[in-house]
């Protein structure tokens, strides 16, 4: 075999493998990271204590995105949550959660809805 046969015959396969398993996270396609959020503190601004939850016991969840309205930056670590367009943010810098791993972050305003919107798991 050529050497650009051969590499996109390894390109094939590692996308083959990849999507394959992938499939496995089909099995936890109805149970995506959830969000809860509790209010740990009632001054003003009142205090709210995010929790990121891959509920997924089979496989980690990366590239976590939410859709966090007008959320500014100042109000946590970009870490642990990154704030990339207005109504785009990202959980941990995109990285993994491992299965059944919760992320949490704290927060100081006014309350701010932070549905999930977008995420891919990762199965091994
Ligand atoms: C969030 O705040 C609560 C209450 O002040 C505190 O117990 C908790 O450790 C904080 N969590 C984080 C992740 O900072």
């Amino acid at each position: 075999m050529e050497k650009h046969q051969f590499y996109k015959f390894l390109v094939w396969t590692s996308v083959a493998f990849s999507s394959l398993h992938c499939g496995l996270g089909i099995k936890c396609a109805s149970n995506g990271p959830t969000i809860q959020q509790t209010q740990v503190g009632y001054g003003n601004p009142p205090k709210y204590m995010v929790e990121v939850y891959n509920r997924c016991p089979m496989c980690p969840v990366i590239n976590i995105h939410l859709k966090c309205g007008s959320f500014p930056q100042a109000l946590v670590s970009p870490r642990l949550l990154k704030v990339v367009a207005f109504g785009d943010c990202v959980v941990n810098g995109g990285l993994p959660l491992a299965p059944l791993q919760k992320i949490f972050f704290n927060y100081s305003h006014s309350k701010y809805l932070m549905p999930p919107a977008t995420w891919y798991f990762q199965c091994e």
